[in-house]
């Protein structure tokens, strides 16, 4: 039977709040529960891994048996799922329901239908794009890059017969927490995969040490999201940096790679405010990670990249008091054919430009007052654009806000934007109640930069720098994603500064994304040319940044130097553990550290899609 652990020292005043019992949550596999179930045994460390040419695959001859799937089930009391993807009610054949289909492809993007489902992710190209929710569907649902089967866990020990399961039987394995990632690193073909999502639980801890830290904490599972953390905060008066996109994990990927939101440049990012982490290891063990015991994953989780080193079951951050922002916006366009009260118009494309360019340049300053932009430069066409930037200032006043603005307002005059300091600032709270937020599917493309403070420092480099983002949208026609965020060491603290999110992040200014678009009839050879297209520009921006990193979370699978990228420095380090804790090489996803061993064989050869089996990168 499960034996039930207390993971908590029981003199911690703790208050448990939520619906999902932490104890509950925490329950462990035990050598008992395993000893009659050979497939879900913890791996013998005195035995070298045996590791196959390529994982299982289903009607591979090592593909477990009905049997042993019934016996995993049975272990897990019913929490395996074997799915259909959701438009198989769009398609013909024995899911057919023009009804379904018809609520799904009108609603579903609309809700949290998505983030809800055991099998969806945002990006379907890198699942295949093999059932799209369609009216009129032609063609054949199949499964594609979706896993086969998923593990619905709400229990650590879920986790731990999952990952025992995937090592014992030589299984692809996939973690699957919001299906946000852009580069398809929750879904893979012929997986198992393990949902995350319903590890809810949720802990306030109104004081807590570790090491350097003394002060107020949370503890949650892995599963919950932003607007479920926003919710925890508005509740129960405390803050924590988490995503601005709120259906983004407020764990998961989003911290496993860094994690930017509001309070990026005045309290780091997600990953920083870790002060233990509990995970699941390749070895089957669940663990507990801080900066004494097993500070190599401690290490390696804060940052290092998700679906690597470990699954990650719950995380304790550090709390701080109830903050407030001053938000504000800025929108432009260029010879557009509507107008609108907030927004100035300009018809001179060089102005427009050259305001452009004295925004950016205004960045620094930013990021220097604790703030954090979040801007979109669009191309819509024959010569006309659209910008709109929002600016976020926390622990400021409306006054020093008109303050930190005033120069970049004078300068836009000066440039042909007839434009004053909005009248209307004001400081809200951080933490707002939400719904559950819409989500819906995103058949775009990131690449990314992290433009280091020295592009800001200099103007000839400045204007090198904005060349090449100005050549990438208007000769590229690609949109220009900007968001000014500055993690830095110092506002990282202790033990942030500790942890192995890409160095990048350290001195960065503007985290710069080109957004191709990668709808879902591409055909293998059109994504080959896109992708070719793309690196054209991206070229400008390495160009102008020689050396600088990008933010594997949004940015892009097909990255040429991925490792020096995402990882910098950190890369070598990262391999050592990855190595240690996972020499059969359970855990894989595209460009984590160590994947290099191995790749998705497709049949179509489209790039960087999950549609395939999973093989060792012949030697
Ligand atoms: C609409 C939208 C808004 C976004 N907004 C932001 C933002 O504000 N800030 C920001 O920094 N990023 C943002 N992102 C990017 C986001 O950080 C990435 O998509 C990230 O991968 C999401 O992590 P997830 O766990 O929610 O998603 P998933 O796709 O489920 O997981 C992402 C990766 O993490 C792994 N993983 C998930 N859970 C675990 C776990 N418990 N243990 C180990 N590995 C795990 C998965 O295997 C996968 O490789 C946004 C993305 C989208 C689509
Ligand atoms: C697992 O067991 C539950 C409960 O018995 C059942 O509903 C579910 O369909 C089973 N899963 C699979 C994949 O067979
Ligand atoms: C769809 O599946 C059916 C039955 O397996 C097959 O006959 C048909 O050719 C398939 N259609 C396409 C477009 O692949
Ligand atoms: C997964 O488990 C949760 C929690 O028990 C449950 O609410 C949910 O319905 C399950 N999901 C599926 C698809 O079975
Ligand atoms: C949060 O603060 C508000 C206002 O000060 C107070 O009314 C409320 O009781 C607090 N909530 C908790 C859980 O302490
Ligand atoms: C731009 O042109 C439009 C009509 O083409 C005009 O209405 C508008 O006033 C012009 N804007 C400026 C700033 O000159
Ligand atoms: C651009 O202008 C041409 C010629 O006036 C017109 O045919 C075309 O539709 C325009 N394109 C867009 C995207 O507005
Ligand atoms: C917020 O601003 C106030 C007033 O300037 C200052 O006293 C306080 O220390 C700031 N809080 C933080 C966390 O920096």
């Amino acid at each position: 039977m499960w034996s039930l652990r207390f993971m908590y020292p029981a003199a911690l005043l703790a208050t448990l709040v939520s619906g999902a019992s932490l104890t509950e949550e925490a329950a462990e596999l035990t050598a008992e529960d395993t000893s009659g179930f050979g497939a879900i045994k913890f791996a013998d460390a005195a035995k070298p891994p045996k590791v196959a040419q390529c994982r299982a695959f289903p009607g591979s001859d090592d593909w477990p048996s009905d049997c042993q799937w019934r016996r995993l089930n049975a272990t897990l009391h019913g929490r395996l799922l074997n799915p259909d993807p959701p438009a198989a009610v769009c398609y013909q054949g024995d899911n057919y329901d023009s009804a379904k289909c018809r609520d799904l492809f009108l609603n579903a993007g609309d809700s949290h239908f998505y983030i809800d489902d055991p099998l969806s992710v945002l990006s379907q190209w890198t699942q295949g794009s093999t059932c799209k929710p369609a009216l009129n569907a032609q063609g054949n649902c199949t499964r594609g890059g979706f896993p086969v089967y998923v593990v619905n866990a709400t229990r650590v020990a879920d986790v731990q017969a999952g990952v025992n399961f995937a090592r014992n039987k030589n299984l692809r394995l996939v973690i699957k927490n919001t299906g946000h990632d852009f580069g398809g690193r929750s879904v893979g073909a012929g997986s198992l995969s393990i949902w995350t999502h319903h590890l809810k639980s949720f802990e306030f801890i109104p004081e807590y040490k570790q090491g350097e830290y003394s002060g107020m904490a949370v503890k949650y599972g892995a599963g919950l999201e932003a607007w479920e953390l926003y919710n925890y905060m508005a509740e129960y008066n405390f803050s924590v940096p988490a995503a601005g996109g709120r259906t983004v994990g407020a764990n998961g990927g989003w911290f496993a790679s860094g994690g930017h939101g509001n309070l990026a440049s005045f309290y780091g990012l997600g990953c920083d405010q870790a002060l233990e982490i509990h995970a699941v290891t390749a070895d089957g063990r669940a663990v507990v990670a801080n900066s004494e015991t097993n500070s190599d994953l401690f290490y390696a989780l804060r940052g290092g990249g998700g679906s690597t080193y470990a699954v990650v079951t719950s995380v304790v951050m550090k709390a701080y008091p109830p903050i407030n922002l001053v938000v504000t916006s800025l929108i432009v366009s260029a010879n557009t054919g509507t107008t609108s009260a907030s927004a100035y118009r300009t018809n001179d494309t060089e102005v427009f430009w050259t305001a452009m360019s004295t925004y950016f340049r205004f960045s620094a300053v930013v990021v220097d007052a604790g703030g954090v932009d979040w801007s979109y430069l669009t191309p819509m066409g024959n010569d006309t654009y659209n910008f709109n930037v929002r600016m976020t200032f926390p622990n400021r006043t409306a006054e020093d806000v008109a303050e930190i603005l005033e120069p970049l307002y004078r300068d836009l005059k000066a440039v042909g934007i007839d434009l004053d300091v909005p009248e209307d600032l004001k400081a809200q709270p951080y933490a707002t109640h939400t719904e559950a937020p819409a989500a819906p599917l995103a058949d775009t493309r990131y690449r990314s930069r992290i433009l280091p403070r020295k592009n800001w420092d200099d103007d000839e480099l400045f204007a090198k720098t904005f060349a090449a983002i100005r050549e990438s949208i208007e000769v590229g026609g690609y949109t220009f994603h900007g968001l000014a965020i500055a993690p830095t060491k110092e506002v990282a603290g202790w033990p942030g500064k500790t942890g192995a999110v890409n160095p990048a992040w350290r001195n960065g200014v503007l985290h710069s994304i080109l957004i191709g678009p990668q709808p879902p009839g591409l055909t293998a050879e059109q994504a080959v040319q896109e992708e070719e297209n793309i690196q054209k520009y991206m070229e400008l921006w390495r160009e102008a940044s020689p050396g600088a990193g990008a933010y594997m979370n949004e940015g892009d699978p097909g990255e040429p130097d991925w490792k020096g990228a995402f990882f910098g420095d950190n890369y070598p380090r990262l391999l050592e553990i990855k190595e240690k804790r996972d020499p059969w090489g359970v855990f894989w996803a595209a460009t984590t550290v160590g994947s290099d061993k191995w790749e998705v064989r497709t049949e179509d050869g489209y790039p960087r899609s999950q549609n395939g089996r999973l093989c060792r990168v012949k030697a």
